[in-house]
């Protein structure tokens, strides 16, 4: 079962419920193949608004690739409905533009604009050729609210370039945010950073999290425990194991593929991480 972030224990239902609102993302059947090899093998989810939900599986297990055909990058089948509207087929940017947002593994900002240039063609990505042309001299609103929910307001005319890396996700996160995206899909966005980098990311998450929908692929169990308030395992292609931390943790199957026996009852997943090898901090594949 999965919990709301409340702590009520309630089911998320689709329509809302209790003041939830009727934000969801619903993925059905979901299937990538490449040259016959099944990446994504018939996945189904459903993504609550409110829900900070962790993805995580073994080197391979197909979790980008499952943010790659919700995004558009790859062709997939089956169906990904963003409020009812079915996202599969779509382009790239007419998804992005219905606030589905994603960030890459490893950070993809312009490293030679600023902070605030940064923002500012992010939200450029939501207008129209003429409102682009116009100059614009003030912040808008939404870049105010990005630099300030990031914590970046004291570096808003730094150049991208010498941010340090845990600064680089959250201008990516920021680059979301101006876009309106309800839906945001971040993939290990803390591989790499330091301790205290994971906290201050955890806890953007969750100030972002409660009006959206946010699913963090990773490989660092101890930040899943500490912000997961869902978690879905995912293992060759399918879903392996879904709920709340403890369930996912106390469930059998999940700690055979983490550690290759059901019976090692010392152990949890916390200390298999990343089964085969270390948690990859650039590069997809
Ligand atoms: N473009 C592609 N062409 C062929 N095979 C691919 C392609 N992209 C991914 N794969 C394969 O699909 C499988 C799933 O890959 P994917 O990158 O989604 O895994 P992952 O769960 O994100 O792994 P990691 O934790 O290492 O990032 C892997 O076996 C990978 O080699
Ligand atoms: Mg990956």
């Amino acid at each position: 079962m999965i919990h709301l972030p409340d702590g009520s224990g309630r089911t998320p239902a689709r329509g809302g419920n209790a003041g939830m609102s009727s934000e969801y993302l619903e993925i059905r059947d979901l299937r990538v193949t490449f040259d016959g090899f099944k990446a994504v093998d018939g996945v189904n989810m459903t993504l609550m608004q409110g829900d900070l939900r962790f993805l995580i599986g073994p080197n391979g297990a197909g979790k980008t690739t499952l943010v790659d055909a919700i995004t558009g990058l790859v062709p997939a089948t089956g169906s990904v409905t963003k409020s009812g509207v079915e996202l599969l087929g779509m382009k790239v940017h007419r998804i992005a533009r219905l606030g589905v947002g994603r960030t890459f593994q490893t950070a993809s900002v312009f490293e030679d604009l600023t902070v605030l240039q940064n923002l500012d063609i992010a939200a450029g990505a939501h207008r129209g050729p003429l409102t682009l042309l116009r100059r614009r001299k003030e912040v808008l609103p939404g870049i105010e609210e990005a630099l300030e929910i990031t914590g970046l307001g004291r570096h808003r005319d730094a150049k991208a370039g010498v941010l340090a890396h845990g600064q680089k996700q959250w201008l990516e996160i920021g680059m979301l945010l101006v876009q309106n995206s309800s839906v945001l899909l971040l993939d290990e966005p803390v591989a790499g950073m330091s301790s205290e980098e994971r906290e201050e990311t955890g806890n953007l998450l969750r100030r972002i999290g409660g009006e959206r929908t946010v699913v963090v692929v990773e490989h660092d169990m101890d930040f899943m425990r500490a912000f997961a308030t869902s978690v879905t395992v995912l293992h060759a292609g399918r879903v392996l194991s879904e709920g709340s931390v403890a369930e996912v943790q106390a469930d059998p199957k999940v700690q055979e593929v983490y550690l290759g026996t059901a019976a090692a009852g010392e152990h949890d997943i916390d200390s298999a991480a990343a089964p085969s090898g270390e948690a990859t901090t650039e590069g997809d594949r």
